[in-house]
């Protein structure tokens, strides 16, 4: 048995929407194929968009994509990605498989798929091999109404209007793919760039620095210590990679020890943001500066004959639970952390969508986006659990996984019962309930959704009862549950 306590009058503070953001790479099929499949496609699309895929972001309320990438984003030329499609220039694509990408997705592009999505935009300029020049007339050309060049180039390119994108990336993993800087040199690299990323009109940019790899807490006290004056955001980066870089783990072929192993791995960011945010409380005690997770999720091996470059992997019940142990912990800690962006929408790591061809499903991930889409906005709650130890001496993760926020004369629960074969009992203790509805997502640790084949869904759920101040929750094995508790 589980207990969880909910303390209306414990609030780490308001939790961010943009914590359920999502990350779409020019990598493999997340773009090209998965997203966008041009005009002329038989897969039905708006403007070269895939209208399931859109519907489907919708219907979670994706509030943020980042894009152009990841590695990609520093060998991107953005200049590439205007004007007629036909014209563009062709790249090759050297980070992700060697394949010629004819960027008939850009800009433009880009802002039509945010537009159909209705969520915000992230974009993540160049400065590993691109010019401050590049980056400062590429937010021009987003945000300017002016009367210049640069702007007259994008109302010949169709659009009158600037955009007003907010949220910007100063370089992406500049410790690694983004250029190999040491933290000093980037901290330097980021004051100049940031400079001439200007504001124009009302359109205020919120700049976002390169964070640390993981557990680098070097790189985070020395971009603090230097730059958190000119910042906004800082970033984050953390895979949960079973059986390390040299021995990944197979998505959908995997042991009990394996997926102990990759919880355990999931639930150690919680440590993570704990060090970081302690680390920025020294330079930003009142945390000005959000934490910006812009790369998080599961990395497995390819699927079998699939293109190593294209990071292609299934998706089981297993991601679902690392997804929940991962969204309940960036709740919690929304004194800090911003934003969040799984990685990555369609085809690519722990995606929430798969395609192929015209077909598409959603993952058992995508589902937990769906079961917690209210926390968006809403007052998050102090939810405090007791629950029995799983798993291995090594891999050994609490049983169940919680957070709870408020808002609309709601309370939302979300709780998961991560033990892989034993339904759980939990009592949770809130007073002054309502009526409660529920839903669930509940599977076999390794079931997935394939093409033809999907039956793992979110359903209705009522095995629970209101006893008094309490409501009793039976959770089966590997499940994943929304209440929603009237107040
Ligand atoms: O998401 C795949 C890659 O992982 C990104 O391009 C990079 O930023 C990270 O190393």
């Amino acid at each position: 048995m589980t207990r969880i306590h909910i303390r209306r009058g414990q609030s780490a503070g308001t939790i961010s929407r943009y914590i359920y953001g999502s990350f779409s790479e020019h990598l493999g099929h997340c773009i090209y194929g998965g997203i966008f499949v041009g005009k002329d496609s038989s897969i039905p699309n708006v403007n070269g968009i895939r209208t399931d895929v859109v519907e489907a972001m919708k219907a979670i309320r994706m509030p943020v994509l980042r894009w152009p990438g990841g590695c990609f984003a520093d060998e991107y030329h953005w200049r590439d990605g205007i004007g007629p499609q036909e014209k563009r220039r062709n790249m090759v694509n050297t980070n992700w498989g060697g394949v010629t990408e004819d960027n008939s997705f850009g800009t433009h592009e880009f802002m039509e798929l945010c537009r159909q999505v209705g969520c915000e935009p992230y974009i993540t300029g160049n400065v590993g091999s691109g010019t401050m020049q590049e980056m400062s007339e590429w937010v021009e050309y987003l945000n300017s109404d002016g009367d210049s060049t640069v702007v007259r180039e994008r109302r010949a390119n169709g659009r009158q209007d600037s955009w007003g994108v907010r949220f910007w990336g100063v370089g992406n993993e500049s410790w690694g793919c983004g250029g190999i800087m040491r933290p000093e040199y980037y901290a330097d690299v980021y004051r100049r760039y940031q400079n001439f990323c200007r504001q124009y009109g009302d359109h205020k940019l919120y700049k976002i620095a390169c964070g640390s790899n993981g557990g680098d807490a070097n790189w985070t006290d020395v971009v603090m210590k230097n730059a958190a004056f000119c910042m906004d955001g800082l970033s984050l980066h953390y895979y949960t990679i079973p059986g390390g870089w040299n021995n990944k783990n197979k998505a959908i072929v995997f042991t009990k020890e394996d997926y102990f192993e990759t919880l355990a791995g999931a639930a150690d960011i919680d440590r993570l943001v704990t060090m970081h945010s302690e680390i920025m409380d020294k330079y930003d005690p009142d945390k000005r500066v959000g934490m910006i997770v812009d790369e998080w999720g599961t990395w497995f091996e390819v699927e079998p004959g699939t293109n190593p470059g294209f990071l292609y992997q299934q998706n089981t019940m297993r991601d679902a639970m690392v997804a929940a142990v991962s969204l309940d912990i960036f709740n919690r800690h929304c004194d800090r952390v911003f934003m969040a962006n799984i990685a990555q929408t369609v085809n690519v790591l722990q995606a929430i969508i798969l395609t192929k061809d015209e077909q598409m499903v959603l993952t058992p991930t995508y589902y937990v986006f769906d079961l917690y889409k209210e926390h968006m906005d809403a007052k998050e709650l102090g939810c405090e659990i007791e629950a029995g130890k799983l798993g291995t001496e090594k891999f050994s993760v609490p049983g169940v996984t919680a957070s709870a926020s408020e808002k609309d004369g709601f309370i939302t629960v979300t709780l998961s019962n991560l033990d892989p074969d034993k339904a759980d009992d939990v009592v949770i203790s809130l007073p002054g309930a309502g009526g409660v509805t529920g839903r669930i997502l509940q599977g076999k640790m390794d079931e997935f959704n394939d093409f033809g084949n999907a039956p793992l869904k979110t359903e209705a759920f009522s095995d629970f009862e209101i006893r008094g101040d309490e409501i009793l929750v039976r959770m089966p094995a590997c499940s994943v549950a929304e209440l929603r508790v009237k107040i």
